[in-house]
């Protein structure tokens, strides 16, 4: 990024961010796990897609405990990542190619392994003592019932210093106490030092959760089987955590004009438009962390259309987007939203032309561009993902039978987004000339990079005509977003507008035929078509998952 572009103050409303999970991208030196060089040698392939910003997950060192979600130091690389050399090169080789550098920022919690913790486990009086959230028992127990969202207490006791620490998720992810001035001194000068490395920007982890619930008062959520409640509604966005965040944006995030994007846990719009505010300058852009689980089971076209308009008009006057579709934590895409089975292809396409036409800054995640899909592994070994091991534990001592709680494993797990990248159809997808950290997909032979790439029809053009589209497009990136049919469960059908330059999106989000009620024959020219189609007609019926990009004459 040319810093005449990042002087802009709202540069982030155009990019378009790719996603990647480092550890299952490319791997350059063949022990299984992707790596910088890796991604490095995919630079082109990204450039040819035509996105201008890519999001790294955590690529500093980590025991790995939630694969890097647990960082043990801040300011380095993990050498199974590459080196920090391997990162200047990535970085320049980045900004060559006109592409932001977003990297992903861990300060709910770090790693047990990180300096800090070590020396705060030792004893209630050193320098770092007061850097996590430490508390007595009460009657020999934990102070409360919270529990962590990998399993188990939120609290782990620790003999050295008599007490129990809090971990909102695994025991090796003690969260920081952010009371502690010294700490948030810390966090400020090592953003300030990643934004002297070159950083464009950071999607913040798990930021809604700083400060925790005054007085530590039990969850009144359902307790899992071993009697402890999940506490992350009580714990988010209080007052002092958006004290917090002010704080590293006033001092941190703007000196270094970085684009931000946080990952907030909200029940109501106003609580997310609260950290999306542009006027109380926090993040540029938020991600609403919804629970796989929860989406699984109550996601519809329709409730997901309601939630886009009333998103569009609680941020519109005031805020901005970040969207997505698919993520390291959620299933794949065309797997839950769309068809992975016969309409494959199309569905993939049409929630492509969704995610590119709306407002916001659009996020592909590494791999939605050549439709990966779910990946159903035989056996609960097979899966790397904590909370899948912890969803499966739970299903069994809830009376599950071991089948039952695999297939539901099957359909959550968070390793669906992470099996290796399909670059090609031959060994181990190309990911690895080694053993993949984690099972490839079987369908690799079918479904992979190197078979769409100069293909016109494939999955992967569509995302470089879409992306095209958009990058040429003020109305797509910036206008006004209108919907017509907003009560149609199937159709979604939306104008953006910006001047005189308007463009349709009309798409059957749906499986079967339907036919479409409003004569738009006079509206303008088909850009963009996933069946075919070259013009609208008055009667027209809209094929399974159908979509259709129209300009305005
Ligand atoms: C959200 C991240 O996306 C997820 O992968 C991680 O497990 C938690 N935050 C904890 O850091």
């Amino acid at each position: 990024m040319g810093d005449m572009e990042k002087k802009k103050a709202d540069w982030y409303k155009d990019l378009i961010v790719y996603q990647i999970y480092p550890r299952s991208y490319m791997d350059s030196n063949g022990d299984g796990i992707g790596d910088l060089r890796g991604i490095i040698g995919k630079l082109d392939y990204i450039a040819e897609l035509g996105v201008n910003a890519i999001w790294l997950t955590p690529i500093y060192p980590s025991p790995c405990y939630d694969n890097g979600y647990d960082i043990s130091d801040y300011r380095s690389i993990d050498p199974m990542y590459g080196t920090f050399d391997d990162f200047i090169e990535f970085r320049d080789g980045c900004h060559r190619r006109g592409i932001a550098i977003i990297m992903d920022l861990v300060v709910n919690h770090t790693s047990s392994h990180h300096m800090w913790f070590q020396e705060s486990r030792k004893s209630r009086t050193g320098r770092y003592s007061d850097y996590y959230i430490w508390k007595d028992p009460v009657d020999g127990h934990e102070p409360n019932n919270w529990a962590g969202s990998f399993g188990g207490s939120a609290w782990e006791y620790v003999p050295e210093r008599g007490q129990y620490y809090l971990h909102l998720f695994s025991k090796e992810q003690p969260d920081l106490n952010w009371e502690c001035e010294e700490l948030r001194e810390e966090v400020v000068s090592i953003i300030r030092w990643w934004g002297e490395q070159g950083v464009d920007g950071f999607r913040v982890d798990a930021i809604s959760y700083l400060e925790k619930a005054p007085g530590f008062p039990d969850s009144p959520e359902p307790p899992f089987s071993t009697g402890f409640a999940l506490a992350m509604d009580i714990c988010s966005n209080r007052e002092g955590t958006h004290r917090y965040i002010s704080e590293l944006n006033r001092r941190a995030f703007a000196p270094y004009h970085m684009m931000t994007v946080g990952e907030v846990n909200c029940r109501k719009l106003s609580d997310y438009h609260d950290y999306a505010s542009q006027s109380r300058h926090e993040f540029d852009m938020c991600i609403p962390f919804v629970p796989p689980i929860v989406e699984i089971n109550t996601w519809s076209p329709l409730a997901m259309k309601k939630s886009i308009m009333e998103t569009y008009e609680e941020l519109k006057d005031d805020g901005w987007w970040a969207r997505f579709l698919s993520n390291h934590d959620k299933p794949r895409q065309v797997s839950l939203y769309g068809d992975d089975g016969k309409y494959r292809v199309r569905s993939a396409k049409m929630l492509c032309a969704l995610m590119e036409m709306l407002p916001g800054t659009p996020f592909v995640y590494q791999g939605e561009e050549i439709g990966m899909a779910n990946v159903y592994y035989g056996s609960i070994e097979e899966y790397d993902d904590p909370s899948t091991q912890d969803f499966y534990r739970e299903m069994i001592a809830t009376g599950h039978t071991p089948e039952e709680a695999l297939r539901e494993a099957q359909l959550v797990s968070r390793d669906n987004a992470r099996s290796p990248m399909q670059w090609t159809a031959g060994v181990n997808a190309g990911f690895s000339t080694g053993r993949p950290w984690l099972g490839v997909n079987p369908d690799s032979s079918e479904w992979n990079a190197e078979s769409q790439i100069g293909d016109k029809d494939s999955i992967f053009s569509f995302y470089k005509e879409m992306i095209a589209l958009r990058k040429g497009s003020e109305a797509i990136r910036r206008g006004d977003l209108r919907f017509i049919l907003p009560d149609d469960p199937a159709i979604f059908a939306f104008e953006r507008t910006l001047g005189s330059e308007s463009y349709f999106l009309i798409a059957d989000f749906s499986s079967d035929p339907v036919p479409f009620p409003v004569d738009l024959s006079g509206y303008g020219d088909v850009v963009i078509s996933n069946t075919g189609r070259v013009a609208i007609d008055k009667d027209m019926v809209l094929e399974p998952y159908e979509a259709i990009v129209i300009r305005k004459m």
